[in-house]
């Protein structure tokens, strides 16, 4: 299944699109970044507050469902926006990602984390206050925020760590598309040391063009 879909978003335009937006809108890469970041930013300062508030670590003076209501939509529209920025990136260079076991930790952390997040800004939905109504409730609303804390934690480490997961495993194991790999080459570098060569390799010296030396 990874391999299909990994292999196929390959191969697809859009990641000859993405790629091209990448490369000549002015500024994309880092406005796109600055965006995820700003996300990360949103996210801690909603679910993170509610989960801290749950905690008794912040805020205790603050109603916790009304935190809740107010918050959490932070949190779906900050996800829309990291959505949409990692996506670029993603879409751009699917097998840096799908073959990275930093990625593959980072999104499913992340998941369980918005899952959470979702219990907890639905049943406070449904009925305002829920999460007060018994001391069993808040128990399970006091784990359940422990474990968002640490979940959220591990996204970040994980989206900070993508970037320097060559250090602790290289090669990735990418079974196919050989070639590709010389057009990616944060892919891993020992998996192009190892590539056999089409052509000899030859170095090619540009000329001054002063002295046509
Ligand atoms: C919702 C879907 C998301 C996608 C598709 C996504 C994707 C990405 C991608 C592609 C990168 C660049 C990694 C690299 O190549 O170095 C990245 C970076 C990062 N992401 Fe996400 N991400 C998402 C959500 C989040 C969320 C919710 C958080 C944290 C709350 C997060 C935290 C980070 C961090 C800390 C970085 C490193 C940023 C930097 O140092 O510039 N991401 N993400």
């Amino acid at each position: 299944m990874r391999d299909f879909l990994a292999q196929a978003l390959q191969e697809s335009p859009t990641r000859d699109l993405m790629v091209y937006l990448l490369g000549n809108v002015p500024g994309l890469p880092p406005i796109a970044q600055s965006v995820h970041i700003m996300g990360i930013a949103a996210v801690v300062g909603s679910i993170v507050m509610v989960d801290l508030r749950f905690l008794g670590l912040a805020l205790r003076n603050q109603n916790v469902s009304e935190m809740i209501r107010r918050l959490l939509p932070w949190t779906w529209y900050a996800l829309a926006a990291n959505l949409a920025t990692g996506l670029i990136f993603v879409l751009a260079r699917p097998l840096r990602y799908f073959y990275n076991p930093v990625a593959t930790f980072k999104f499913s952390v992340l998941l369980l984390a918005a899952a959470l997040a979702f219990v907890v800004y639905r049943m406070n939905r449904r009925e305002h206050g829920y999460w007060e109504q018994s001391a069993d409730r808040l128990l399970v609303a006091r784990v359940i925020a422990g474990v968002s804390l640490l979940l959220w934690i591990g996204v970040m480490l994980g989206g900070r760590w993508i970037a320097y997961s060559e250090y602790i495993t290289d090669p990735f194991p990418v079974p196919f598309a050989w070639e590709e790999l010389q057009a990616y080459p944060s892919m891993g570098a020992r998996q192009i040391c190892e590539m056999p060569l089409k052509r000899p390799l030859r170095l090619v010296v540009p000329r001054n063009p002063r002295s046509g030396r």
